[in-house]
């Protein structure tokens, strides 16, 4: 079974390219470079000893799509492909909206010309807004977001499920991520953002690295039991591993599908840096500063869908997110 990965050589697309090809899938990368580097491929390449295919398109270029399409006989799409940064989006909103839709509207079009009907698609959790209250479930209504970013996640969902009721025979699953740290553990993959990095584990690498001065925590005022932010930090390993079985699921049954994948479990981020220094054996040089615009105090995951639809449940433990991302860090600084 062939399966075209859109944002392949991406920080969750490469780790699910892996579990792909371990699975003993064949796969086809598609994906313009615009937030990720080209010796991803050589690295997947080096840890599994399979060579996917790749090719260095944007989705939203048609014809390349096409050219695509016509060159593998394709089962099966997972779309990571889109940008991801919260705060760009708040001050690009155009782009985002413009590379975000119109790549899974031209894709949406291929696969329909092409006959593929099955689609596994990179949503998040910050569909269910402000006002839900936590453990998000998926019945409850994800249609809010608080940066354009996470709106174009809301719009695309949407588009999804008016397209599955349009095509009866048509599956899309869409995975709503909670927050993925964490590394490949041959060290050669993992979280690296180009610039300063926003998200709180790339940035904590950064610092153990000795390449950023301390974290600033981002407010420790909440209403928490420690006063700084809870999420659901989950291992990136364990979310590639989702993805194979929505793919699974979405072989067998059609339809939108809305599927939370998290632990169930919210931590701080005075939990989380004191993992990673107890388990790293090193201390992280930190301050506590204001809250950063536009955070929720806390939210996890309800993540009891993704066991009974698709047997899945996370497995690694916090010890080993901070593990591998500092491995993973340690890397990258020498690289
Ligand atoms: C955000 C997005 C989410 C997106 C994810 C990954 C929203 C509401 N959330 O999640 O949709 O999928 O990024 O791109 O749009 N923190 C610090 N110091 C730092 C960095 C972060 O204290 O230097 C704190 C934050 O305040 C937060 C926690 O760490 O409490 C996690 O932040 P981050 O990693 O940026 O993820 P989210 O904001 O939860």
């Amino acid at each position: 079974m062939t399966v075209l990965v859109t944002g392949g050589a991406g920080y969750i697309g490469s780790h699910t390219v892996v579990e792909l090809l371990n699975a003993g899938y064949e796969v086809v990368i598609v994906d313009d470079l615009s937030n990720a580097k080209a010796d991803v491929i050589d690295r997947i390449q080096t840890i599994t000893g399979k060579s996917p295919a790749f090719h260095p398109i944007n989705c939203a270029d048609k014809g390349g799509l096409c050219n695509v399409f016509r060159s593998y006989n394709i089962n099966a799409v997972i779309h990571f492909a889109g940008f991801k940064a919260v705060g760009e989006s708040v001050k690009k909103p155009l782009e985002y909206y413009r590379n975000n839709l119109d790549s899974t509207l031209t894709l949406l079009e291929v696969m329909e010309a092409f006959d593929c009907h099955k689609l596994v698609f990179s949503s998040s959790a910050t569909v269910y807004g402000p006002n839900n209250p936590h453990p998000y479930r998926e019945e409850m209504p994800a249609i809010q977001s608080s940066s354009p970013y996470g709106w174009t996640k809301v719009m695309i969902e949407r588009i999804l499920t008016d397209y599955c009721t349009a095509h009866p025979e048509f599956s899309a699953i869409l995975l709503r991520y909670f927050n993925p740290i964490g590394a490949h553990k041959s060290g050669l993959l993992g979280d690296d953002p180009n610039g300063i990095p926003n998200n709180l584990m790339p940035y904590i690498g950064r610092v153990a690295a000795g390449q950023l001065e301390k974290l600033t925590i981002f407010g420790g005022d909440y209403e928490t039991p420690d006063g700084t932010c809870q999420r659901d930090y989950l291992h990136v390993v364990d979310l590639a591993i989702g993805h194979l079985k929505a793919l699974e699921y979405a072989q067998n049954n059609s339809g939108a599908e809305a599927i939370n994948l998290g632990t169930g479990n919210g931590i701080s981020v005075l939990e989380l840096v004191t993992a990673f220094e107890k388990v790293n054996n090193m201390k992280l040089p930190y301050e506590i500063g204001p809250r950063r615009d536009g955070d929720l105090p806390a939210f996890w995951a309800d993540a009891t869908k993704a066991k009974e639809l698709l047997g899945w449940e996370a497995t690694h433990t916090v010890e080993d997110m901070c593990k591998s991302s500092w491995e993973f860090a340690k890397k990258s600084k020498e690289s």
